[in-house]
């Protein structure tokens, strides 16, 4: 069997739907979370015997929507190294740094497993093209899945992200719109628009984050079927730390682990801190950042529609959020290439300058095993020189 999922449902007022027919989010506002038959897998995988010889997402593929394989778009999605640094650590004040290196994924960010797996689960449903907002790095990774499967792609950018997303997006030969504004904008022009696609905008349709968890579940295996003490997620819309915080439910109710859960924080750029103004203020809900503006062009998500998920996530986990400025970016990314020869995105950099806060402010202890996502590739950013730490 290849998928086990059963049904969808909403984690906030428990309605079902169906996986079988197109759903978006809930008729309350909230996404929606994939249900699996938890018995079933655990009878067959036995122990926790995923596929070794698969080295990609779909080694997890019963915990993945998709329920036919033909319908799967594969690009080499996943499997990325979890890497142990061997100076980086010791710079932010940690004995023990490790990096997961997502830019090692088909178009060089996380935002492949996403994608992925939510443009093949919607072409088993009958999707003829798709949509979506994006910073950059889900622009790229849409237009690359949606060739491969021969299907129209639709993006929405700010005309102000990188050209060289606009240029990647136009060789895959998805049609561009660039739109003024932050991806909150590109996202009504997407409305006004309204074509007959499908919409992939991030946690307004429950598959995305389904492809996300993988991340959760490879940190797991990597480690031996452990978890860190903390998981650090450069968090814009917060699909990552959505799906981690499901990965860790689902190997729980799998009984595969034995395991303490690790503490989760969101980093962000504190020219856009929608998350971390909402921890401090302990609120439930996230209220829209006005004027975001930072490097960490991922980052600049106003407002979060799982707001309360992404919260949840954190609080649940016993973790937090942290902000850094511009010129903390631009160090820490500096310091990554230097220390560790790692090509950081200006997002995982808010993610390693974040942690130096951590660990200063006690939040992280100096012999905790953390691990950052390096959500993607720095190659499609310019580099703003700035090694005043190294
Ligand atoms: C490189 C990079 N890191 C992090 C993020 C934020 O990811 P999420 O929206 O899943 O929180 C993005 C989103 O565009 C990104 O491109
Ligand atoms: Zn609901």
């Amino acid at each position: 069997m290849f998928s086990y999922i059963t049904h969808l449902e909403c984690p906030q007022c428990n309605r079902s739907y169906s996986a079988d027919v197109h759903a978006g989010y809930c008729v309350c506002g909230s996404p929606l979370f994939a249900v699996y038959d938890m018995m079933s897998i655990i009878d067959e995988i036995n122990a926790g015997t995923f596929p070794a010889n698969i080295n990609s997402i779909w080694r997890y593929a019963q915990l993945l929507p998709v329920r036919s394989p033909s319908f799967v778009v594969r690009l080499g999605e996943g499997w990325t190294p979890l890497l142990t640094t061997r100076h980086l650590g010791r710079h932010v004040g940690l004995k023990l740094l490790r990096v997961k290196n997502e830019a090692m994924n088909p178009t060089q960010s996380f935002k492949d497993r996403g994608l992925c797996v939510a443009i093949s689960k919607h072409l088993e449903l009958g999707a003829k093209s798709f949509a979506l907002p994006s910073a950059g790095n889900a622009g790229v990774s849409t237009s690359a899945y949606s060739a491969a499967a021969g299907v129209p792609a639709h993006i929405f950018m700010p005309e102000d992200t990188p050209k060289s997303f606009f240029e990647a997006c136009h060789m895959y030969g998805a049609i561009i719109e660039k739109v003024p504004g932050t991806i909150s904008d590109a996202g009504k022009e997407m409305k006004n628009q309204g074509g007959n696609w499908t919409d992939l905008s991030t946690t307004k349709e429950p598959y995305r984050v389904e492809g996300k968890k993988t991340l959760g579940f490879e940190i797991s295996e990597q480690m031996g079927w452990t978890m860190p003490d903390v998981i650090v997620c450069p968090t814009g819309g917060g699909t990552a730390l959505i799906g981690i915080w499901k990965a860790i439910d689902e190997l729980e109710a799998l009984g595969l682990l034995d395991f303490k859960k690790p503490r989760l924080y969101a980093a962000q750029s504190a020219g856009c801190a929608p998350v971390v103004r909402a921890i401090e203020k302990d609120t439930l809900t996230i209220e829209s950042w006005e004027n975001g503006e930072t490097e960490a062009y991922g980052l600049r998500v106003p407002s979060p529609f799982a707001d309360r998920l992404i919260l949840n996530a954190l609080r649940g986990s016993g973790g937090g959020a942290v902000a850094v400025i511009e010129q903390e970016i631009r160090a820490a990314r500096s310091l990554a290439a230097r220390m560790e020869g790692m090509d950081f995105c200006p997002e995982a950099a808010v993610g390693l300058a974040g942690i130096r806060h951590l660990v200063e402010t006690g939040e992280i202890d100096y012999d905790e095993d953390v691990v950052l996502l390096n959500t993607g590739s720095g190659s499609r950013y310019s580099f703003k020189y700035d090694t005043s730490e190294t």
